[in-house]
């Protein structure tokens, strides 16, 4: 008999870039999807198109650029939204849309203020008119372990009735455990199967208690057979289950659960670098599968015992999982042919622009530190040339005094769009805010640094820093950027500056606060 498959639905566009503080332009959430179509993603969840037009362009735009996985669009259960999702779907080799209703009293009562009839109704009406225009539909139940079994029963039967196809079951706010959850799904699966219609059943599963990947493969032992998850497992509150925890608990266990996976594991690593990197969000040192500690072996005792034999303490393989061998590559002697293969190795492949910025910048780098590393590659890549937004600023020089007995002054001359060129001093309280202040009076506006991170790319003295910030404007609107150098004060300004960059693009554009209209619009 052929072995089951497990169907890997990716929600890192969607529940994935609801995590606080995270927002991601269309550049970015178009690098992802391509990445997460690299990596085999089978159905991939693009966003919620109603919740703002921005985020229906990046639905639209995913659409048009990434065809292997199903291409899904979320909406609640009202026509409008359907509508949004369909418009937003129309150019997708294969659309799914996703529409979701509440099952808990609580829920019911304070979220939709309906009661158990009227949340029915509409889904059977939400189901109903999804599969006038996809044969594929998916309906979710939020908040399904605090909800009624009956009234479940009763709402998902209805749902297949009315033609949904894929069955998603949420643990909303990550309360269930994993014997329960598993128990949950075999009732449901038994219930449903009564009315003598085939659906997949899919797990979806929140990390507030850490029971996220445990629950979901324990849904998959009670016979689900699609996961949802994110890449690093980012998501509301405490995030989601993460995508390559449980891909890799299925396939180093496949001994145990016997599943099928179309992920191509080897991008695993790049996918969680990636996704890092534009959301922002730092991946812990000791997080399984793709933390900086994940192979790392310091203890004498296991140190000995994996020069022996790898396998006495690792059950995982760098290599499975894309981690890269840190090796010195190329230096100020090495030409266009050699990077261009290099980057490609490292899986960028870049348009002759872009690839000219990244010679550019891998020149002035060489030029400062001796060998540069696949990781000081991939820093400057990233930061300054993959999803960059257009440059209304462009950094020509900066000059910092600082030390213990002086005030740390900043001039920062910037070049603007118009081709003018705005120079500006000021003091702060370090040379960074001096900088930040400079760089706010050349442009014309003050923006506040919401969060700023540093670390070094490579564990060599001579490390290229990387600098991660989140800048808001005036407006609300918030945008975080990358810079990378061997001096942390110019990654500093270049990071600034790229999130300026992002939020000038966006006052251009007309959008308002992306994250308040989102949150307003979503209630998920
Ligand atoms: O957590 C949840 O319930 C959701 C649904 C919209 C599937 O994200
Ligand atoms: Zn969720």
């Amino acid at each position: 008999m052929a072995e089951a498959a497990v169907r890997i639905f990716d929600t890192t566009l969607r529940d994935g870039e609801q995590s606080p503080g995270v927002t991601l332009n269309l550049d970015e959430k178009v690098e992802i999807a391509r990445q997460l179509q690299r990596l085999g993603v089978d159905i991939l969840e693009a966003g919620f198109p109603v919740a703002s037009p921005g985020e229906s362009a990046a639905v639209e735009a995913i659409a048009a650029a990434v065809r292997e996985p199903v291409i899904c669009g979320l909406a609640r259960t009202r026509r409008g939204d359907i509508d949004a999702a369909v418009k937003a779907l129309r150019g997708a080799a294969r659309a799914r849309i996703h529409t979701f209703t509440s099952g808990s009293a609580v829920h019911l009562r304070h979220v939709l203020r309906l009661t158990e009839d009227e949340a029915l109704e509409r889904a059977v009406d939400a189901v109903r008119y999804a599969r006038q225009f996809v044969s594929d539909v998916e309906f979710s139940v939020q908040d399904v372990p605090r909800s009624d079994p009956e009234f479940l029963v009763r709402l998902y039967g209805a749902a297949v009735q009315a033609g949904a196809t894929t069955l998603n079951i949420p643990d909303t706010v990550g309360y269930s455990t994993p014997q329960e959850f598993a128990d949950l799904i075999r009732f449901l699966r038994g219930r449903v199967a009564e009315a003598g219609v085939e659906v997949v059943f899919s797990v979806h599963t929140h990390d507030d208690l850490g029971l996220a990947v445990a629950n979901a493969l324990a849904g998959v032992e009670a016979g689900a057979t699609q996961i949802e998850c994110t890449v690093n497992g980012i998501g509301e509150r405490a995030g989601n289950c993460a995508l390559e925890e449980v891909v890799m608990a299925l396939r180093t266990r496949k001994d145990r659960y016997g599943r099928t996976l179309g992920i191509r594991t080897e991008e695993l690593y790049r996918t969680s670098q990636l996704v890092s990197k534009l959301t922002g969000m730092a991946v812990q040192p000791n997080k399984a599968v793709v933390g900086a500690n994940a192979f790392a072996h310091e203890s004498g005792i296991h140190q000995d015992g994996m020069l022996k034999e790898r396998t006495t303490y690792e059950i995982l393989r760098p290599q499975d999982v894309g981690v890269p061998e840190t090796r010195l590559v190329l230096g100020k002697h090495s030409g266009r042919h050699a990077l261009r293969e290099r980057l490609e190795a490292l899986g960028y492949h870049l348009e002759d622009a872009d690839f000219h910025r990244a010679f550019e910048r891998f020149k002035e780098l060489a030029d400062r530190k001796r060998g540069i590393a696949d990781a000081d590659l991939a820093a400057i890549v990233q930061a300054e040339v993959v999803a960059v937004a257009p440059e209304h600023c462009r950094l020509e020089y900066f000059q910092v005094t600082s030390g213990s007995s002086t005030v740390p002054t900043a001039t920062v001359r910037v070049a603007l769009a118009d081709g003018d060129p705005a120079q500006e001093s000021a003091t702060g309280d370090g040379p960074v805010d001096a900088c930040y202040r400079a760089i706010d009076r050349a442009v014309g506006q003050e923006f506040h640094l919401v969060d700023y991170t540093l670390r070094a790319v490579t564990d060599a003295k001579d490390a290229l820093g990387e600098v991660t910030v989140r800048v808001r404007d005036g407006a609300g609107r918030t945008a975080t950027a990358l810079g990378a150098s061997t001096d942390v004060i110019e990654a500093s300004v270049r990071a600034y500056l790229a999130a300026v960059n992002k939020l000038v693009g966006l006052q251009g554009s007309g959008v308002t606060d992306q994250r308040t209209v989102a949150a307003g619009e979503r209630q998920v």
